[in-house]
This record gives structure tokens, C-alpha cells and sequence, in this order.
């Protein structure tokens, strides 16, 4: 699978967003989309009435980060949206994640499971053969601009070493402190698709910035 980028939406200009989604269409490969609850995490982002309106515009594939402590309440939401990727928080998932992959996959999208930097990345293993993707986070859930975690790199390899291992197709997706310094440690890790927010949409030329990141 070619290495891909997630421009995330959330360093997106709000009173042009059309504009930012059409960037992502013609330069990105996935629209990251990112719902917060302000109780999983501490901050909220935005929510339906936003996505309902970027699924009218998107081209590019839509990816929903959903880092809330209710997820399974949006699945169908997120489906009708025409969604093709959407990830919850093993934090929020506990006992019911098997099946919240199940309820994903049945909507006909592609289910992930994402985790916050101190949660140990073994215990995605157990979902290994039943998530489409993985999400490791490179920060904290909450804030785009945060500072890359460098052991994320290790837990990339240590995850990615178990699918090699396990013969399993799932690809890993990193989300944060993403940019022209750490994306090509997290792509030798192991990443398969890259989501950058403030390195994207902070620069002077996004679309240069996409480029760069891709083929870093
Ligand atoms: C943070 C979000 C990220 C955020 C990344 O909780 O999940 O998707 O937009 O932003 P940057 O790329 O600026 O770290
Ligand atoms: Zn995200």
C-alpha cells in the first residue's frame, strides 16, 4: 500500500472550509475528521451538522476519528454520511470492542481502533483480524499543534511487526505532531497513512506541504 496523507480538518479554516476540502480533494488522500466530546477528551471540535455538510463536497475518502465515550451512538450517523474509515477509542470501547468493529463493518466501512500514547499498544493485538486499521496516536487526543511523541515510533514497529507476524492486511494510521520532521521516521516505522493538521493547513502552500509529506 503506498504511503499515504490525512489532511485533519481541525487546523482547516473554518469560514472557508469548502476551500480546504477541495484542496484535500484534488491534493490529499483522505479527509481526516475529527469529533470530540469534550469528556473523552478535553476539547470539542464539531459534530454532524459540519460532516453532513463536507460529505457534500467530499471526493476524497472521509475518515471519522470519533473521540467520544459513546461512539456506538454515531456509527449509523457516520454510515449515512458516506463515510468509507471510522475509528473509536479502545478507552471508550473497553469490553464492547469486537463488536463495535462488527457494528462498523456491517455499515459497510472500514473499522479502526485508535489509542491514546499511554495505553500499551499490545493491547490492540487482540483485534488484530477484526479491525480493518489501526490509529496510534503520536499525542494526546484533544488539540491539533502538539509536539510528536517520539516513542510512538516504537510502538508503530511493535504493531506492525505483530500484523507481518499475523499475515494480517490492516494498516496503521498515526495522527499527530505529523510534519516534515518526523513523517519519514513514522513512515520507515511501519505507517501506512499519515494525519497532519497544523503541518497542512499552517503552511504557506498546503498543497506543496501535502506533497512534500507524502514523499518525505
Ligand atoms: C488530535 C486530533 C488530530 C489533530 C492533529 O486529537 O486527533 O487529528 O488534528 O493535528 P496536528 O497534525 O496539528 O498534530
Ligand atoms: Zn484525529
Amino acid at each position: 500500500m503506498p504511503f499515504r496523507i490525512a489532511p485533519s480538518i481541525l487546523a482547516a479554516d473554518f469560514l472557508h472550509l469548502e476551500k480546504d476540502i477541495d484542496l484535500v480533494n484534488r491534493c490529499g488522500d483522505v479527509i481526516h475528521l475529527d469529533v470530540m466530546d469534550g469528556t473523552l477528551v478535553p476539547n470539542i471540535s464539531f459534530g454532524f451538522s459540519v460532516i453532513d455538510q463536507i460529505s457534500k463536497v467530499a471526493k476524497a475518502p472521509m475518515d471519522v476519528h470519533l473521540m467520544v465515550v459513546h461512539p456506538e451512538r454515531w456509527f449509523k450517523k457516520v454510515a449515512d454520511d458516506g463515510v468509507q474509515m471510522c475509528s473509536f477509542h479502545l478507552e471508550a470501547s473497553g469490553r464492547r470492542t469486537s463488536s463495535f468493529l462488527k457494528e462498523i463493518r456491517a455499515l459497510g466501512m472500514k473499522a479502526g481502533v485508535a489509542v491514546n500514547p499511554d495505553v500499551p499498544v499490545e493491547k490492540l493485538f487482540p483485534y488484530i483480524g477484526k479491525a480493518d486499521y489501526f490509529l496510534i496516536m503520536s499525542v494526546f487526543a484533544g488539540f491539533g499543534g502538539q509536539k510528536f511523541i517520539y516513542e510512538s515510533l516504537d510502538r508503530v514497529a511493535t504493531l506492525k511487526s505483530e500484523l507481518v507476524k499475523r499475515k494480517s492486511d490492516a494498516f496503521i494510521e498515526i495522527d499527530g505532531g505529523i510534519n516534515l520532521s518526523t513523517v519519514k521516521a513514522v513512515k520507515e516505522a511501519g505507517v501506512d497513512l499519515a494525519v497532519a493538521g497544523s503541518s497542512v493547513f499552517g503552511a504557506a502552500d498546503p498543497a506543496e506541504a501535502i506533497k512534500s509529506l507524502r514523499e518525505a
